[in-house]
């Protein structure tokens, strides 16, 4: 990764393991760039999803961690923006894929729908699976100019 900072936002409905993913990341030695929420008082998912795809267009962080209570609100949010590859994923196997396939630069969960031991191990996964290109790079670049 060009830059080691990991962007994270989350809604209310996530805030315990957004938190909790967090101090994952920090104990790794990555930088963790907190674009909240900070408390459980109700927010609206689009803007914590509109704030990380700033921070990464901003080049503030490299990647991304977001969460919602589903993962599905955030994630619509976040994919608005054609630089943002944002994958909803409940199990390591599909955190793996969605690097080595899609390049995904954001990772999101649902807060509701996952326990933080096997979310940690998706973050893992993520953070240290590389793109294999080739022809997966093709179906990536069509992702950024929709027809
Ligand atoms: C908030 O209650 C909930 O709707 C939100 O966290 C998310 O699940 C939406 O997709």
């Amino acid at each position: 990764m060009s830059n080691d900072t990991i962007a994270i936002a989350c809604d209310h409905g996530a805030f315990a393991l957004k938190e909790h993913l967090k101090a994952f990341v920090e104990g790794k030695g990555l930088t963790v760039l907190d674009l909240g929420v900070n408390s459980t008082d109700s927010v609206d998912y689009p803007d914590f999803g509109y704030a990380m795809a700033a921070a990464l267009k901003d080049g503030k962080a490299s990647r991304g961690i977001l969460l919602c209570g589903s993962g599905i609100g955030i994630s619509i949010a976040a994919n608005r923006h054609a630089h943002v590859r944002a994958a909803l994923v409940h199990d390591v196997t599909c955190a793996r894929l969605s690097r080595e396939h899609n390049d995904a630069n954001v990772l999101v969960f649902g807060g509701r729908m996952i326990g933080p031991d096997l979310a940690e191990e998706c973050v893992d996964t993520f953070l240290t699976t590389d793109f294999e290109g080739g022809r997966h790079q093709r179906r990536v670049d069509k992702l950024s100019n929709p027809t």
